[in-house]
């Protein structure tokens, strides 16, 4: 028999059946995001992103419900900001500035001084004699306009390149041919005066993986960290870019501890800054599949580099598979034009990937900051 009571509970429990979705997604906004998971641990969860990026409203959701850090994928970089020698064209850099400042994000700024994306005008314009000169001006210039705004600036990217076989493993970039190796001090020195509270960063890449030639450039950049730190060259953090790969046999373990703890011992910060997982090398060709192995790398390498308390912030370079610089690479174009690479939190339609869980699970479980 229905009494009155039984009907009011059954009627009750059918209305909070209808309020419930049919198949719940998981809830990964507000304090399930990676920017509250991250910010319980100390940490900052960013991205890099492209100015094309603000014009869409999917990216642009996804941007301010998930990262407390962005930094500008190209706006900031020489080439892009310099389209002569006497004009700066900041547009792009202030749109992705003041969408960060709008949103409560922290910026970091990426680069000042780096061998590639350099203007079409630099190579007959910049001679040994000016070049100093034209370095300056344009730390000065770009520091001073983002000056208190920035919370880290990679001031030198990519500097170490044991192959080239030049003295101290420095790569033979036009800065070094054209100034010598004193155009690392200038560059942290003319950072330093005109933004004094970035973070001042080294940034490199091919320094993660435990093999040889990772192995021989992490001691190549802690030698190189060593020596400007002794000539007091104020310089505050390392950046680890992270772009590894999946598929491809490679392993994450005491050489990226190692090196971390060198660079805290030495009283840098660290950041990892540019994290995506190429999965080129993954075989076969179900999605799924290689989503997983995509996961299973972000939580391998984050389980190591998240372990020491000196690694302050991790950045994925971009959020969504639909837009990454690995579908440019060239190698990537040739090999596999028809498999666009998977390395990013969110697929291409933006809905959270295996690896978005595996990077949120990863900061929420890391040691406090
Ligand atoms: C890449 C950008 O993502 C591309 O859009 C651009 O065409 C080339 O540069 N290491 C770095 C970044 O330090 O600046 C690079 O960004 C990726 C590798």
């Amino acid at each position: 028999m229905t009494t009155r009571r039984t009907f009011l509970n059954q009627s009750a429990l059918a209305a909070c059946a209808l309020a419930l979705p049919v198949t719940a997604e998981p809830t990964i906004t507000g304090s399930q995001s990676l920017k509250a998971q991250a910010h319980k641990r100390g940490l900052l969860a960013g991205c890099a992103v492209g100015a094309a990026n603000l014009r869409e409203p999917d990216f642009t959701q996804v941007l301010i419900d998930q990262y407390s850090l962005v930094v500008p994928e190209n706006a900031l970089k020489f080439g892009p900001l310099r389209p002569s020698p006497t004009e700066y064209n900041f547009a792009d850099a202030d749109a992705l500035v003041n969408f960060a400042h709008d949103h409560k994000m922290k910026v970091r700024g990426h680069n000042f001084v780096w061998h590639e994306q350099l203007p079409a005008w630099f190579a007959a314009t910049v001679t040994k004699e000016n070049a100093k000169q034209i370095l300056t001006t344009h730390i000065q210039t770009v520091a001073s306009r983002y000056k208190g705004k920035i919370q880290s600036w990679d001031v030198v990217n990519e500097a170490i390149n044991p192959s080239d076989g030049l003295p101290d493993s420095l790569r033979h970039s036009p800065w070094l041919q054209l100034i010598g190796p004193e155009y690392l001090e200038l560059a942290y020195r003319t950072a330093r005066q005109a933004d004094p509270h970035a973070k001042l960063t080294y940034n490199e890449y091919g320094i993660e993986n435990e093999n040889e030639a990772d192995r021989t450039k992490r001691a190549a950049t802690l030698d190189l960290l060593k020596r400007l730190k002794a000539a007091n060259v104020p310089i505050d953090a390392l950046g680890i870019q992270s772009h590894i790969s999946a598929g491809s046999g490679q392993t994450w373990g005491n050489g990226l501890r190692d090196l971390i703890a060198g660079a805290q011992s030495l009283g840098l910060e660290v950041y990892l800054t540019e994290l995506d997982v190429n999965d080129d090398a993954v075989l076969g060709d179900d999605t799924a599949a290689r989503d997983q192995q995509v996961a299973a790398v972000y939580r391998d390498y984050l389980a190591v580099a998240l372990e020491n308390r000196a690694v302050k912030s991790v950045l994925t370079w971009g959020i969504t598979d639909r837009h990454s610089w690995l579908n440019e690479v060239k190698s990537h174009r040739e090999k596999m034009p028809n498999r666009p690479q998977r390395p990013l939190p969110f697929d291409p339609d933006y809905k959270p990937a295996p690896a978005f869980f595996a990077l949120r699970d990863a900061l929420a479980h890391a040691p406090h900051r």
